[in-house]
């Protein structure tokens, strides 16, 4: 994401949600980058930190650095670095106030949140979450829970995976929850969490009854919301879904990404499924990829969050009506922002479930391998309705004119005219004309997705080096660079609060620098640089070449805009003498140029300088 100089992502988080720099701060101090990270990989001592093999690519040697010194990660293989907010950003997918709340939990700080609707703390409504889950869990452990544990020994989901799910139970009984838990919460929090409803006459019941409750976690795995199954056939309805809350928006939400990460990663794809009860039975049979939306269609908000993990969506629909038109749906809202999309669908009448517990295992798992490309499954889908003719051209185009990418749209008319014989300068213009009728949304969400890997030059990053290592050195940097054009706005602003800092004794820390460098540049942001071997070290040759270079340009633009005032005054046939002056400063700038030039000595750095920002 490209910002504009001052206006950090951060930034405007912290209008909208409040959130603090305090509260980064203090979530900051209380996390160690080399016991976060140790969490996710082996690591093993190097030097002053510890390396690891990187859990960004593959690789066999370690070339994942961590710097406890500096609480920061790089991999010198692939490039990615950062703190611990951008270490699980980027390993989980998180946004920066998901990953804030993510390390806040982890280490047991409380950021001040108000939730904009209610007034009620969020941080109060996770917590009564977290304890509904407890409760649910230990009931279903307990005596009450034999039924429910039976219908999960039934549905083949076995201990592990009702632990990583933290499945549970909610007992009989309109007051079994609100009883236990007025003790420890207001029951305001309770409604508020969704976990009890009120009558019309205003009285307090659970909302979970005798039922499998299955928790619905963030992104960051805090537990947002409930689906509960009934235990048995005759129950209506069969599953009772938590409403919509404060924490809990259905849209944006799906069931069991937080589990999935991992596989998904592993496989480099996603695959979208109908149930919870899908998902499980396909985790339970190792197809440990599958999420689910809550009892919702699939939205493009659904689409961008998986796409945070990985390019390639696969769609797996239930064969029947439904599936088939929630597999069209899915289509519409998702290739406006990503075409990368594969279909299945399954037998007549049969769920991902069915097919694992009827012994169609196998089946599944080469319909999983050979996904239909959106085409084919469209043209498949309308030949099953028997659409013919122009009907057919219209059901195709339609759905080709949604395809945001206009490559990607181009290969899918190509496929399509082939696959159905429609001369493709017609689908072409069906879809073309579509396309004009209904202008495509350019994607914000794709754009993060695609956006390019913001470089600094050479010597933008040797500027940032030096003040890292000798803030002190900020000011004389800050005023050198004055009126000089090398260097963009966002590295002046960064070096002026450096300067700003140090006159405050209070130099950033390494990490606060690399947030700071995000908020300028964006997530993407290479910091390689500022870990290289011996980037904390006061480097005083560089600086002195850096000032000397600075000053050079200041010269050389002056000595330009000198040129110009010369040129207009002798066509205007300078009567009082002004050009005198000019000429006069034009000797003295040349005397300098030439000075400075004799004290660049040819060093290795000097060199480095002139050479343009390499491509990293
Ligand atoms: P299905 O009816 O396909 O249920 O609904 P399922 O997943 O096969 O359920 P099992 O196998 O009988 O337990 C698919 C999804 O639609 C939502 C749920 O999210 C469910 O997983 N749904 C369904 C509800 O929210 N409420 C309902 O009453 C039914
Ligand atoms: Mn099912």
């Amino acid at each position: 994401m490209r910002l504009g100089p001052g206006v950090g992502a951060l930034g405007s988080v912290q209008v909208e949600r409040g959130i603090g720099q305090d509260a980064v701060e203090q979530v900051r101090q209380a996390t160690d980058i080399v016991e976060l990270i140790g969490a996710y990989v082996d690591l093993r001592p190097a030097g002053r930190g510890f390396k690891a093999c990187c859990p960004f690519h593959k690789e066999k040697t370690p070339s994942f650095h961590i710097s406890p010194e500096r609480q920061l990660f790089h991999c010198f293989g692939c490039g990615v670095g950062g703190d611990a907010f951008s270490f699980v950003m980027q390993h989980d997918g998180l946004t920066f106030p998901e990953a804030l709340e993510m390390l806040a939990n982890r280490a047991g700080v409380t950021i001040p949140e108000r939730s904009a609707q209610n007034g009620m703390d969020r941080a109060q409504i996770l917590a009564a979450l977290r304890g509904a889950v407890r409760y649910y869990r230990g009931k279903l452990r307990g005596a009450e829970g034999r039924k429910a544990r039976q219908y999960l020994d039934e549905r083949g989901v076995p201990q592990h995976l009702r632990d990583s799910y933290y499945i549970g139970f909610a007992p009989a009984g309109a007051h079994a929850l609100l009883d236990y838990a007025r003790v420890h919460v207001p029951t305001e929090l309770l409604v508020q969490a969704g976990l009890v409803g009120r009558s019309e006459g205003g009285r307090l019941y659970d909302r979970f009854r005798e039922r499998v409750v299955i928790p619905i976690l963030s992104v960051a795995g805090e537990p947002i919301g409930f689906g509960a199954r009934a235990l048995r056939g005759d129950v209506e309805p069969k599953y009772l879904n938590s409403p919509e809350t404060s924490v809990y928006k259905k849209a944006q939400i799906l069931f069991g990404l937080p589990q999935a990460r991992t596989g998904i990663r592993e496989q480099g794809q996603v695959l979208v499924v109908e149930g919870y009860f899908d998902v499980l039975s396909l985790a339970s049979n190792g197809i440990n990829y599958a999420v689910a939306p809550c009892g919702t269609a699939c939205t493009q908000a659904h689409g961008r969050l998986v796409l945070r993990y990985t390019q390639r969506l696969v769609f797996l629909f239930d064969g029947d009506a439904a599936g088939e038109k929630a597999a069209w749906r899915a289509l519409e809202v998702t290739l406006p922002i990503h075409p990368d999309i594969g279909i299945v669908v399954l037998p007549e009448g049969k769920d991902p479930d069915d097919m694992v517990r009827g012994g169609h295992l196998e089946q599944l798992r080469r319909l999983l391998a050979t996904p239909l490309t959106p085409v084919a499954f469209a043209a498949e889908s309308l030949a099953r309705a028997g659409t013919d003719g122009h009907p057919l051209i219209r059901g195709i185009a339609e759905l080709l004119a949604k395809v945001g990418n206009a490559l990607a749209r181009e290969m899918m008319v190509e496929e399509a005219a082939e696959r159905t014989r429609i001369p493709v300068r017609i689908l072409r213009q069906e879809v073309e004309r579509r396309g004009r009728l209904a202008p495509r949304r350019t994607d914000v969400g794709l754009q993060t997705q695609a956006a390019a890997v913001v470089r600094l030059t050479r010597f933008e990053e040797a500027l940032l080096q030096v003040v890292q290592a000798d803030p002190s050195s900020a000011k004389a940097l800050r005023e050198a660079l004055q009126d000089v054009p090398v260097v963009r706005q966002g590295i002046r602003d960064v070096v002026d609060w450096v300067a700003a800092r140090f006159a405050k004794a209070s130099p950033p820390e390494p990490a606060e620098l690399l947030q700071r460098m995000r908020m300028e540049f964006g997530e993407e942001i290479h910091i390689g640089f500022l870990l290289a071997e011996g980037a904390a070290v006061p480097n005083e040759q560089l600086r002195d070449d850096l000032l000397r270079r600075l000053r050079q340009q200041a010269l050389e633009a002056e000595n330009e805009a000198l040129g110009h005032q010369i040129q207009r005054l002798e066509a205007q046939g300078d009567q009082q003498g002004a050009m005198n002056e000019q000429l006069k400063r034009k000797q003295e700038i040349a005397h300098e140029l030439a000075l400075l030039s004799q004290q660049a000595t040819a060093t290795a750095v000097q060199k480095e300088l002139d050479a343009p920002g390499e491509a990293r």
